[in-house]
């Protein structure tokens, strides 16, 4: 069907994509197009040379580095919480969080972690890496779920739950449908019910949360939640994932999530990296993502005027909505032969005749290349190929 070809691109990740012939890319989310920065890269360059790439071991035995030192109370700092600990990426950092939640582990005699009684109540929509990491509970048992953003059916599902030890898990901005739930009421909800609250911020990390900025009531809900997990997958543009919250749970993680004794942690490079731009996009030059919010919002009204189907959210996480899987695909192959990558997603990433094209603007993004795209969507739209 044309999506088991992995595309192979000579440059770095961003706006175009490609080897010998590049073409206008939309599937990066690394939106801010930060690596291309002298600055940057210098720094990525200089963690290199000081720390080397390879870690040596794992953060329990073999430690960690100053870079990851800085990354994580720079982080903990912004997020507003105690502590932070890093993984090697966002999945590790929800399969360590599940595991240390939900585990019992006896360590000595009369040393133990007794989580069995541990009950998750997850989002319906919840991120495949979500669902992967509570693959071994048995839903219905000690694992609920409830209808996406809906405020009510959690608080149905917690109702029932009473007297149990309980971890809900959202996230702030879902990247499929690019809705951002009503934070503070989800949190309210947990606290009446006294329920430990997860949130996946993923795709909302150093774009959201400001005053000045759309969603900064919701974010400042999510600054409530007990953890508040990031990857730095998107608006960082690296790789690695970091969990934000109370210090003793946090430092409770280095042992009993398994993900910081059996595996990799962040590379070094990529933690001097977030370090450096999350003070960069947090208070040295917020402007930043400002400008790539601006050109966000004028991206929609594009969109919106040709009439193309995209999902009712301003968040910087825009689908077409296309709903059959087959047609979804036919329709990744015919922006491809334009010229242009606009990644199918279908089912697990999204809901069964629920495909979507993802489209992620790039602060790299030429108004040629935008304005193509446009023009290439409002012939398909015209040809009833959409
Ligand atoms: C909501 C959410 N959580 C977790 C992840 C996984 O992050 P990572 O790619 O760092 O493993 C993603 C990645 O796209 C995501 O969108």
């Amino acid at each position: 069907m044309g999506v088991g070809n992995v595309p192979v691109s000579g440059i770095i990740p961003g706006p175009q994509h490609g080897t010998d012939k590049l073409i206008t890319n939309f599937a990066s989310v690394n939106l801010l197009n930060l690596q291309r920065r002298e600055d940057v890269m210098d720094c990525l360059v200089d963690a290199t040379r000081q720390y080397g790439l390879g870690s040596g071991g794992t953060r329990v035995i073999q430690g960690i580095t100053p870079a990851h030192v800085d990354m994580e109370q720079t982080v903990a700092e912004y997020l507003g919480k105690e502590a932070a600990i890093s993984f090697a990426t966002g999945t590790v950092a929800n399969i360590g969080f599940v595991n240390a939640m939900a585990s019992t582990q006896q360590f000595m005699a009369g040393v133990a972690m007794v989580n069995r009684d541990v009950v998750f109540v997850y989002d319906r929509d919840a991120h495949w890496s979500l669902w992967k990491a509570a693959e071994g509970l048995k839903f219905g048992e000690r694992l609920f779920s409830f209808p996406h953003n809906s405020v009510e059916g959690l608080e149905e599902v917690l109702k029932k739950l009473k007297g149990k030890r309980v971890v809900v898990v959202i996230e702030s901005v879902y990247s499929i449908d690019g809705t951002v739930p009503a934070m503070h009421e989800m949190v309210d909800v947990c606290e009446k019910y006294g329920a430990l609250s997860y949130v996946d911020d993923a795709n909302g990390f150093l774009v959201y949360g400001p005053a000045h900025r759309k969603f900064h009531k919701e974010y400042e809900g999510m600054r409530r939640a007990t953890f508040i997990m990031v990857s730095m997958k998107k608006a960082v543009g690296l790789e690695g994932g970091l969990i934000a919250g109370p210090k003793d749970a946090i430092d409770s993680f280095e042992l009993i999530s398994g993900a910081s004794s059996f595996t990799a942690g962040v590379l070094a490079p990529a933690a001097a990296g977030t370090a450096y731009i999350t003070k960069l996009l947090a208070y040295r030059e917020p402007e930043i993502v400002d400008d790539y919010l601006a050109k966000v919002a004028d991206f929609r009204k594009k969109m919106l005027d040709v009439e193309l189907p995209i999902t009712d959210t301003e968040t910087c996480f825009t689908s077409v909505v296309v709903g059959d899987e087959r047609k979804c695909v036919e329709l990744y192959n015919a922006y491809l032969e334009e010229g242009i990558r606009v990644p199918p997603y279908l089912y697990p990433a999204a809901r069964r005749g629920g495909a979507v094209l993802r489209i992620i603007l790039n602060a790299g993004h030429t108004d040629e290349q935008i304005d193509h795209f446009i023009d290439v969507s409002k012939r398909f739209l015209a040809e009833k190929k959409l």
